[in-house]
């Protein structure tokens, strides 16, 4: 039997290329679209070394609808498609709304477009936990409520979550998943893929193996004094494969029929809340590196504490993060020493 084709825009990114290389090794064929804007061309190798298969690679923006239309035209086989394209700096985003609204916006809404005429059963969108603002409540449920967006990057995944809700509403002929992501880190365990931050790091895993590896002097911790047990911030550290791998989940549901309703809606984290000092201590132990850090001020807009109940994933979607941590931190590590060794 053929392999059913699944459509990755935003393939070379950090968790595009995870998902693909996921993909392929359950069987599926991938046709990647990315403008490269924020990713590299030899991830195609990185894929290819991991899977021993290159996936498909269209280079193209997918604002343009026209583009995305030839790509159809030439793919009439894709079933579903996985749409991370997107524009994802916080802080660029409040200097530059324009660029994020077209981007994060057009991109969905031509995919939308394009998806009846198209045939394609499903598409799996990359929201966030950032829809869940400072929350009232820990760990926060997919009915937890959604709060006003602090920055145009936030407010992008709220309105493209209402697109597809709207859309779906309407009755289109096909089905979407929002997958609401906490914090995705960590890299591909053979060091093969793994995040590439553009410029200073602002997340703070690509800050800390900067600063191991000697890029950056020290990392700075933002503020020690919040009410939280060591005084940092808590987030919910989840592994870049783990996560991958719930696309696959995801898209198979979608294009089996085996979803519950037209739009589902699932929460990916480990259920675990990790402080920033727990996980600079547990990247230490898991290396045997150093970190040096210093506590620093406060970060404005920083959400002090927020981390995922990942039941309904967990029992629905039948996916589950099962990668300690103390493993993602090494496989973090080995990545950025492997992106050391190129340069
Ligand atoms: P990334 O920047 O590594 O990957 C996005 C990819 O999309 C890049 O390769 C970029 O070149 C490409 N791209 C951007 N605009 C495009 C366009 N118009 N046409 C074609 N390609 C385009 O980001 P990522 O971390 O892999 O994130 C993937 C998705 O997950 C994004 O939608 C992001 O908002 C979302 N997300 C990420 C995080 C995170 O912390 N990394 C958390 C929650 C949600
Ligand atoms: C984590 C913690 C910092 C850097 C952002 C986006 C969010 C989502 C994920 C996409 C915080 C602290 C960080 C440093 C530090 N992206 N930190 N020193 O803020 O949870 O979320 O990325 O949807 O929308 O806002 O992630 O990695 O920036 O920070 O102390 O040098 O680490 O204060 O507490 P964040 P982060």
């Amino acid at each position: 039997m053929d392999k059913k084709r699944i459509l990755v825009t935003g393939g070379t990114g950090y968790i595009g290329s995870h998902t693909t290389v996921e993909l392929i090794n359950a069987g599926y064929s991938v046709v990647i679209i990315d403008n490269l804007s924020n990713s590299n061309i030899e991830v195609l190798d990185g894929i290819e070394a991991i899977t021993g298969v290159r996936p498909d690679f269209v280079e193209g923006d997918c604002r343009d609808i026209e583009t995305l239309r030839r790509l159809f035209a030439d793919y009439p086989d894709v079933v579903g498609i996985i749409n991370f394209a997107a524009s994802k700096a916080v802080g660029e985003s409040v200097e530059k709304p324009l660029l994020y609204y077209r981007n994060n916006i057009n991109t969905l809404v031509n995919l939308l477009d394009l998806m009846p005429e198209n045939k394609v059963k499903g598409i799996v969108f990359s929201s966030s936990c950032t829809v869940y603002g400072e929350p009232d409540e820990n760990p926060v449920t997919e009915q937890s409520p959604i709060k006003p967006a602090t920055s145009p990057y936030g407010n992008t995944k709220q309105i493209c979550e209402e697109i597809i809700r709207d859309v779906i509403a309407a009755g289109a002929p096909f089905s979407a998943i929002i997958l609401r992501y906490f914090n995705p880190v960590g890299a591909h365990p053979s060091a093969l893929i793994g995040e590439l931050p553009n410029g200073v790091p602002q997340n703070l895993v690509p800050y800390l193996t900067q600063t191991a590896i000697g890029i950056r002097k020290q990392l700075s911790v933002f503020g020690d004094d919040y009410d939280t047990p060591d005084g940092s911030c808590i987030r919910d550290f989840i592994d870049v494969v783990d996560l991958a791998r719930a696309h696959v989940q995801a898209v198979a549901r979608m294009v089996e029929g085996r979803n519950l309703n037209p739009v589902e809606t699932f929460n990916l984290g480990t259920g675990r809340g990790v402080s920033v000092l727990e996980l600079i201590n547990t990247f230490e132990q898991a290396t045997g590196v150093k970190v040096p850090y210093v506590i620093a001020s406060r970060r404005a807009g920083d959400i002090v504490k927020v981390w995922a109940d990942p039941t309904y994933a967990n029992t629905v979607l039948g996916w589950k993060a099962t990668t300690p941590l103390a493993d993602t931190m090494a496989a973090a590590w080995k990545w950025q020493k492997a992106l050391a060794e190129k340069k």
